[in-house]
C-alpha cells in the first residue's frame, strides 16, 4: 500500500496531542493523529471527577515541577488559561470556579473532548484510533509510522499513569530511540502508603480533615485524607511530586495548637485530651492523637510541657510513608523527556529535526488543579504552530 503524506504525525489523541493536531491544521498543515485507544482524550473524560478542571486561572511556571523551573514559561505565557477559557466559551461551555482558581465544567469532561475533536475536524486533521505505532521509520528527514509519511512526528503518548487506562511509556522508548535523555519518570500526585509504625492512622480510614502538609520546605494547605492503606487527599498529592523514598511528612493537623490545647485546659480541666481534641478535629482522629500522643492526665493535671509536647505533635504528624500507590493511582508522572532536549518555544528536539514531544511525556508537571492539562494545551499549541511554520517553509 503506498504511503500517505502528511505535514505532521501526531502519536497520541490525548490533550496535548489533539490540541497540536488542531492547532497545526486550522494553519494549513496537513495532520494525521495516531492512538491505539479506541476512543480520544480517555483522561480527559474521567478527569475532575468526570467534569474536567481543564485549567487554573492562577498558572504561573510556579505550578510545575522540572529539572528547568523556566523551560514552560514560554509555552505557557504564549497560550495562556484565558486562552483556553475563551475556546471554552467559544463553544458555548458552561464552565465554573471551584475552588482556589480551578476551572471545572457545569456539565460533563465529554464537551471538552467534543470541542477538541471538532477543533481537529475545522483543520482537516485525520484522527485515526485503535491503531498501534508499530515501527517508526526515519531517513531523509522524514518519518514513517503506520503507513504514513512526514515531516513532524509528535510525541503526544503521555506518561506511565493508570495503564489501565491504555497509558504507556511509549514516549520514553520513542525518545531514546532518537536520543533524546530521559529524566526519571515517577508517580505524581500520588496517595502515600503507610507502614505498621502508622498502622493506628490506617485504622480510621475516610476521616478527612483540613491540613497543611510538608515534605521538606514544600507544603500544601487543603484537604488530607486516612485509608485504608495510608494517606490521600489534595494536600497529600500535591506534595507526593516532591516526595522521594526516605522522606518523612509532616502534617499540621490543628492550626495554633498551643493556644488552643491552653484554652482547652482553662475550660474543660476535668477533660482528657481526648475529649478536648473531639471539640476541634473530627472524633475517630481525635481519638488516634490522642492515644499516640498519650497524656493520660486530665488538662487541670497537665504541665506546660505536657501541653507543648501535645502541641508538638499536632502542629507537625510526623509520617514515615513507605512508598507511594504507584503509577496505579498516580494522576500524573513526573519526569520524562528532558527538557534539555527540547526548545521551549517550539518543543522541538534540538538534535533531530522535525521531532517534538508535548504534554505529560517531557518533564513539566503541574501542580493538582488544572495545570497539567493547562501545560498540555500550552505545550500542544507551541508545537501546533511551529509544525504548521515548518510546512508552510518546506
Ligand atoms: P494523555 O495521557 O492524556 O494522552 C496520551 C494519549 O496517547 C492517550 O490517548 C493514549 O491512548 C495514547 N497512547 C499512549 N500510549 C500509546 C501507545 N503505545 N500507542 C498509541 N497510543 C498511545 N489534569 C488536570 O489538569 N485536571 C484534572 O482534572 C485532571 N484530572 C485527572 C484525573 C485522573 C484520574 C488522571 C489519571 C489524570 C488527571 N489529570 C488532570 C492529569 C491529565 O489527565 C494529564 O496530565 C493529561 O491528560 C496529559 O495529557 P497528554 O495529552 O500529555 O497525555
Amino acid at each position: 500500500m503506498a504511503e500517505r503524506d502528511y505535514d505532521a504525525i501526531v502519536l497520541g489523541a490525548g490533550g496535548a496531542g489533539l490540541m497540536a493536531a488542531a492547532t497545526a491544521g486550522q494553519a494549513g498543515a496537513r495532520v494525521l493523529v495516531i492512538d491505539h485507544a479506541e476512543k480520544p482524550g480517555k483522561k480527559i473524560l474521567i478527569s475532575g471527577g468526570g467534569r474536567c478542571n481543564f485549567t487554573n486561572t492562577g498558572t504561573g511556571p510556579e505550578n510545575f515541577l522540572s529539572e528547568n523551573p523556566h523551560f514552560a514559561k514560554s509555552a505557557l505565557s504564549r497560550y495562556t488559561q484565558w486562552d483556553f477559557l475563551a475556546l471554552v466559551e467559544r463553544h458555548g461551555i458552561a464552565w465554573h470556579e471551584k475552588t482556589l482558581g480551578q476551572l471545572f465544567c457545569d456539565g460533563s469532561a465529554r464537551q471538552i473532548v467534543a470541542m477538541l475533536m471538532e477543533e481537529c475536524r475545522k483543520g482537516g486533521v485525520e484522527v485515526r484510533l485503535s491503531t498501534p505505532i508499530g515501527e517508526i521509520g526515519h531517513a531523509d528527514g522524514r518519518f514513517r509510522v503506520a503507513g504514513a509519511r512526514a515531516a513532524a512526528l509528535v510525541i503526544a503518548t503521555g506518561g506511565p499513569s493508570i495503564p489501565k487506562m491504555g497509558a504507556t511509556g511509549v514516549a520514553y522508548d520513542i525518545a531514546r530511540r532518537f536520543g533524546l535523555g530521559l529524566v526519571t519518570p515517577r508517580p505524581a500526585l500520588v496517595p502515600f502508603t503507610l507502614g505498621e509504625g502508622d498502622a493506628d492512622l490506617k485504622a480510621i480510614p475516610g476521616v478527612a480533615f483540613p491540613a497543611v502538609a510538608r515534605v521538606g520546605n514544600v507544603s500544601f494547605e487543603e484537604a488530607a485524607l486516612f485509608t485504608h492503606r495510608g494517606l490521600s487527599g489534595p494536600a497529600i498529592l500535591q506534595v507526593s511530586s516532591y516526595w522521594t523514598p526516605g522522606d518523612e511528612v509532616s502534617l499540621r493537623v490543628l492550626p495554633d495548637a498551643l493556644s488552643r490545647l491552653r484554652e482547652a485546659r482553662r475550660e474543660m480541666p476535668r477533660a482528657q485530651l481526648k475529649a478536648a481534641l473531639a471539640r476541634l478535629l473530627p472524633a475517630r482522629l481525635a481519638e488516634a492523637l490522642a492515644a499516640r500522643i498519650g497524656l493520660s492526665r486530665e488538662l487541670a493535671n497537665a504541665s506546660d510541657a505536657d501541653l507543648e509536647a501535645a502541641a508538638g505533635v499536632l502542629s507537625a504528624l510526623r509520617l514515615a510513608p513507605t512508598g507511594t500507590e504507584g503509577y496505579a493511582k498516580a494522576e500524573v508522572t513526573a519526569g520524562g523527556i528532558s527538557t534539555a532536549a527540547l526548545s521551549s518555544r517550539t518543543m522541538e528536539a534540538r538534535d533531530v529535526p522535525g521531532l517534538y514531544a508535548i504534554g505529560e511525556a517531557v518533564d513539566v508537571t503541574g501542580w493538582l488543579g488544572g495545570y497539567n492539562f493547562q501545560w498540555a494545551w500550552s505545550s500542544g499549541v507551541a508545537a501546533g504552530l511551529a509544525i504548521a511554520e515548518r510546512a508552510r517553509t518546506a
